[in-house]
């Protein structure tokens, strides 16, 4: 990549993301929706759905109907699903993007129902039930009338089943199991009345590592996809790892007395005299200014001193006697053997 034209940026390593989804589905033994919701978190929907895509997801899961287009108008192809709410008033615009909907309300069915029958076809349902989130979805006392009502409607074609679970990073929470035991027991009650969706689903990642009955077949990965880990509990296999590198460059290189003030406030002084870098990044590329922040130069890890400011911010170079303007800097990822996590960044 010819990073030239800029002062910070974001590589994306999307054989890695490819990697993880193959990863991902061995460990899954399902069919993949990668979930590209949120610019594909953080890391650009588009590309991330299309290694995605290419290496075997043969879904999309994205939170709203925008999204959804958005991929569309990209070139995607596969399967998406809308896991969120969409207003009816957009039905025609699922309808021509072919795009499927999340279902779990009986009024917003009804009105679906209604404005299909001007449209005609059948529009693509995935419906969602709240076995213990709290979040969306038809309860599990209510569902099977609502499935079964839904299921005489002839302009909705019902495609999935799903469920999504609250502590499913927390493998000694007991919640998850109680929440598969109902999505179970639903599911049972679909198939005594010959209903059979044909896609079950409930598997985040965390349920993708730590439950293999929540499998089902599709599985919904989203935090590992990028290869972070979903919880300090539920750790990734060494060969599922991140595809993000944050960089900036050096933009000069200074040596400065002992007792210099640096940045705003002079809350650092140097303690002897020292070499001090200055980088293009500060807090409006969303860097914090919170104590203990490092970047990596030349490999070696190098600390921020003094406050970081809007544009720029300095490190303390001892440990790098040869840095020079132009050198390339890490916030988060790896140069070499040393790398600053995504957790480390977060933790501070
Ligand atoms: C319904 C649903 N499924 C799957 C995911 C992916 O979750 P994770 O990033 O924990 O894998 C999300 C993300 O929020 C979600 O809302």
């Amino acid at each position: 990549m010819n990073s030239n034209g800029f002062s910070a940026w974001l590589e994306i390593d999307l054989e890695v993301i490819g990697q993880n989804v193959r990863k991902l589905q061995h460990i899954g033994q399902a069919e993949v929706m990668a979930i590209v919701k949120a610019n594909g978190y953080g890391h650009g929907a588009a590309e991330i759905a299309r290694a995605s895509v290419e290496a075997g997801a043969t879904w999309l899961g994205v939170a709203r109907l925008e999204e959804a287009i958005a991929l569309r108008r990209s070139g995607l192809h596969c399967h998406i699903l809308v896991l969120g709410y969409t207003s009816p008033d957009r039905v025609t615009e699922a309808i021509n993007n072919n795009i499927c909907l999340t279902i779990y309300d009986q009024q917003i069915g009804q009105a679906y129902a209604q404005q299909m029958e001007h449209l005609g076809g059948g529009l693509r349902l995935h419906i969602k039930v709240d076995t213990g989130m709290g979040r969306l979805g038809i309860s599990p006392e209510t569902a099977l009338e609502f499935i079964e009502n839904l299921s005489r409607r002839p302009n909705l074609t019902i495609e999935g089943i799903f469920t999504h679970f609250a502590h499913a990073d927390e493998p000694q929470a007991p919640t998850t199991g109680e929440q598969l035991a109902m999505f179970d027991q639903l599911l049972s009650g679909l198939r005594r009345d010959g209903i059979a969706p044909r896609y079950i689903h409930s598997a985040n990642s965390a349920a993708i590592l730590n439950y293999p009955k929540a499998h089902y077949d599709l599985v919904r990965p989203g935090i590992a996809l990028y290869g972070f880990p979903p919880s300090p509990e539920t750790t990734l296999p060494n060969d599922i790892r991140p595809a993000l590198t944050w960089k900036t460059r050096l933009t000069s290189v200074s040596t400065f007395p002992a007792g210099h003030g640096i940045s705003y406030g002079h809350m650092y002084h140097t303690r002897a005299e020292e070499r001090i870098g200055s980088i293009a990044f500060g807090y409006a590329d969303g860097y914090r200014r919170v104590d203990g922040n490092v970047a990596l130069v030349r490999g070696k890890r190098a600390p921020v001193v003094g406050r970081v400011c809007m544009d720029q911010c300095m490190l303390q170079l001892d440990d790098v006697p040869d840095a020079a303007i132009g050198d390339e800097v890490v916030l988060l990822g790896c140069q070499g053997e040393v790398c600053i996590t995504a957790e480390e960044l977060a933790d501070r």
